[in-house]
């Protein structure tokens, strides 16, 4: 019977920053184990990935490294892109959603819900910076949830409670933008009447059938997944806008509609679809038959994800993909829990992570034992921990002492009994055959543990083979033997190297670099899940043996600890701290305390003061938009700290050289920095 064929996908990385650890071991590498997996066992899968470059993430993190969304994206896309390459994650395409395509894919899907009455336009009032021109949805909006009273809850979700907000129910809403107050402003937009989808999509969740016919079944999804699910459900979804006014992402393709774009968690999903249409491009494929009910009737289609996505995959993207009426509908959504990292939870904002390109860059080899690590802690069904130390014990205790020393031992013995001519196996003792049978069955298990996505598991049936490798060998002994009975050792040695092979071909879902250099060594070729040893008989000549997995120092440990500093969290009442900059920058600028010896209302504007300065050095104009907090007699006189290099600018006609610096509060108050002693004008800052 043909096997069933996948689209597998893996949440698409927004292109705002490095991948850390965390992402992989609760993303990328489970999917990536999966898909090798699939493909050996002979089915036919496409593996799409690709940068998420669209949304508040990529225009607040532009904004932040002061340049454009552009850059950002073509920046970041590199960099991870790189790192999976390095990394080895197989995806069939790593595709992005600023592409022509893409626009062109996530326009048209739009469109055509549009013309399928799937939306409803709605005029509301929304939150607006003035500061900025700008309305704050998403991240650009930050205040207390309503829910939990966490104070730092987005505009969309609340990352502490996990609950679906809007910026309206925010308490004490702030734009992240300006830090100030936000006012209402009217806008218009189309939503999602979620609310009509409730009755199916209760039924596909909980029974895996829609008008009874049944998709998939329901024993097959995480509890988590299904339990997020219904509550979101049971507690009444609302309709949601899935357009923003903002101008970065895809513009709407309907007439009036200038400066509005589609609302980002709209257009990544279609990403995977753009990226499969890309990559059925680019090989000859016809995309239809990994996406759309006719063709691809006996696909699965799964979604590889964090919990924080769960919302966006099985009940959003379905219910557009439904509405849509053309395309599969998920066959599950494996959700992953969170890793945190020595205690803490990863942040990017706070610099508690170990990025995935610093690792590849400080230790190019290590590429299987980050994952051997990665796959042993993955947050399968709770959140779970990376510390350093756990990484060290887990490569010197596991991999090196049991896969690696299996390993040498047994092609070592080889080399040095035989010249590493493997010897043919004579009469089998019961022992000998027991553990033939148990080597054989491990295959199956692992298979059986990869189709329930548990991968923990199954990579401890990998590492089973070499616990029994060790443990026959010690048992058995042969390099006592050798001196007695050396016609048993052959044996003894073939039975070995047989789960050497077994061992190998397991590895390659698990630890892809060290099965290819064991399979090469035992001259195996072999690109199907299950194989009938022995593959390779006596008589034939094994490689050199070589130590697969060499131990972690103490001092690697203590490095790699002393890496991690945080940087303060930060108060979100406050604009988003700019980019770091060097000391020979702070440097550059000229700091003085100046005296204000004139002051001057300028003419026919009502913010503007035109102050004359006594710098200790000069005595110079500048113009300072204080008017509203300080009026002329309360600056005169004053001692106030003054930015001397500033380029000269003319402002309604009056030359300005330098500024007043001031404090500003999230009210918008501002005061003059004031010298505590008086030096007089002229003292330099520093
Ligand atoms: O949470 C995230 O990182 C999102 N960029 C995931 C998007 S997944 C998909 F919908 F594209
Ligand atoms: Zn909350």
């Amino acid at each position: 019977m043909e096997k069933k064929a996948y689209t597998v996908t893996a949440a698409l990385p927004y292109a705002n920053g490095p991948l850390h650890l965390g992402h992989v071991a609760g993303v990328y590498l489970p999917a990536d184990i999966f898909v090798r997996f699939l493909k050996l066992n002979g089915h036919d899968v496409a593996f799409i990935c690709g940068s998420d470059e669209h949304g508040a993430a990529i225009t607040l993190r532009a904004k932040k490294e002061g340049i454009k969304p552009q850059e950002i994206v073509d920046k970041y896309h590199r960099i991870i892109k790189d790192s999976f390459e390095t990394f080895q994650i197989s995806f069939d395409i790593f595709h992005r959603t600023s592409s022509p395509l893409h626009h062109q894919v996530a326009s048209d899907f739009f469109k055509k819900l549009h013309d399928k009455d799937t939306f409803k336009e709605e005029r509301s009032l929304q939150y607006y910076d003035n500061d900025y021109e700008q309305f704050l949805a998403d991240r650009y909006i930050t205040g207390t949830c309503p829910k939990c009273q966490y104070e730092n809850a987005y505009g969309d979700q609340c990352e502490k409670c996990g609950a679906d907000l809007s910026p309206n129910e925010l308490i004490n809403p702030i734009s992240t933008l300006s830090g100030k107050t936000p006012q209402l402003k009217e806008t218009a937009h189309w939503y999602l009447p979620m609310n009509e989808h409730e009755d199916w999509l209760r039924e596909w969740i909980q029974k895996g059938s829609i008008d009874g016919k049944l998709l998939h079944d329901p024993k097959t999804w995480k509890n988590q997944v299904i339990g997020q699910c219904m509550s979101w459900i049971n507690g009444g979804l609302r309709a949601r806008a899935m357009t923003r006014d903002l101008d970065w992402g895809i513009p709407v393709p309907l007439p009036n509609s200038e400066g509005k774009v589609l609302y980002v968690w709209l257009d990544a999903p279609i990403g995977y679809i753009s990226a499969t249409q890309q990559w059925a491009l680019d090989n000859g494929k016809n995309w239809k038959d990994y996406w759309c009910k006719e063709e691809a009737k006996d696909r699965k289609l799964v979604h590889f994800i964090g919990k924080d996505n769960i919302v966006f995959h099985a009940i959003i993207f379905p219910i557009l993909l439904k509405a849509h009426g053309d395309f599969i509908l998920p066959e599950n959504v494996p959700a992953y829990e969170f890793l945190n990292l020595e205690g803490d939870k990863f942040s990017t904002s706070r610099n508690w992570a170990v990025w995935l390109h610093e690792y590849l860059e400080n230790y190019p080899t290590k590429v299987d034992e980050l994952k051997y690590v990665l796959t042993s802690i993955a947050p399968e069904n709770k959140d779970s921990e990376f510390t350093w130390i756990d990484f060290q014990t887990r490569i010197n205790s596991e991999l090196a002492d049991i896969y690696g020393n299996f390993v040498n031992r047994v092609t070592v013995l080889i080399h040095k009994y035989y010249k590493g001519v493997i010897p043919s196996a004579h009469e089998l003792t019961t022992y000998d055959q027991k553990v033939l049978d148990e080597i054989a069955t491990i295959p199956g298990k692992i298979s059986d543990l990869l189709y329930q996505y548990k991968i923990r598991e199954a990579q401890q049936e990998m590492m089973n083979l070499a616990r029994i490798g060790n443990k026959y060998l010690a048992d058995e002994e042969p390099w006592k033997v050798i001196k007695s009975d050396p016609l048993r050792v052959e044996t003894i040695l073939n039975v070995a190297l047989q789960i050497t092979e077994q061992l190998a071909l397991c590895s390659r879902v698990f630890l892809p670099k060290t099965a290819d250099l064991l399979l090469q060594m035992l001259r195996i070729e072999s690109s199907t899940w299950d194989n009938k040893l022995p593959m390779i008989s006596g008589g034939n000549t094994i490689g050199t043996s070589t130590i697969l997995f060499e131990k972690i120092t103490d001092e690697w440990v203590e490095q790699e600890k002393s890496k991690l500093i945080t940087s303060p969290t930060t108060n979100s009442n406050y604009p988003i701290m700019k980019e770091l900059i060097s000391f020979e920058d702070f440097t550059k600028m000229d700091l003085r305390i100046g005296h204000v010896i004139a002051a001057d209302k300028m003419e026919n504007a009502d913010k503007l003061l035109v102050l004359k300065v006594d710098t200790g050095i000069d005595e110079r104009t500048i113009v300072s938009g204080i008017a509203k907090h300080y009026d002329t007699a309360a600056i005169l006189g004053k001692k106030v700290v003054v930015l001397m290099n500033l380029a000269p600018r003319k402002i309604r006609g009056v030359e300005s050289h330098g500024m007043l610096l001031m404090a500003e509060n999230s009210d918008g108050e501002l005061s003059a920095l004031i010298s505590e002693k008086d030096f007089g004008a002229g003292p330099m800052i520093s």
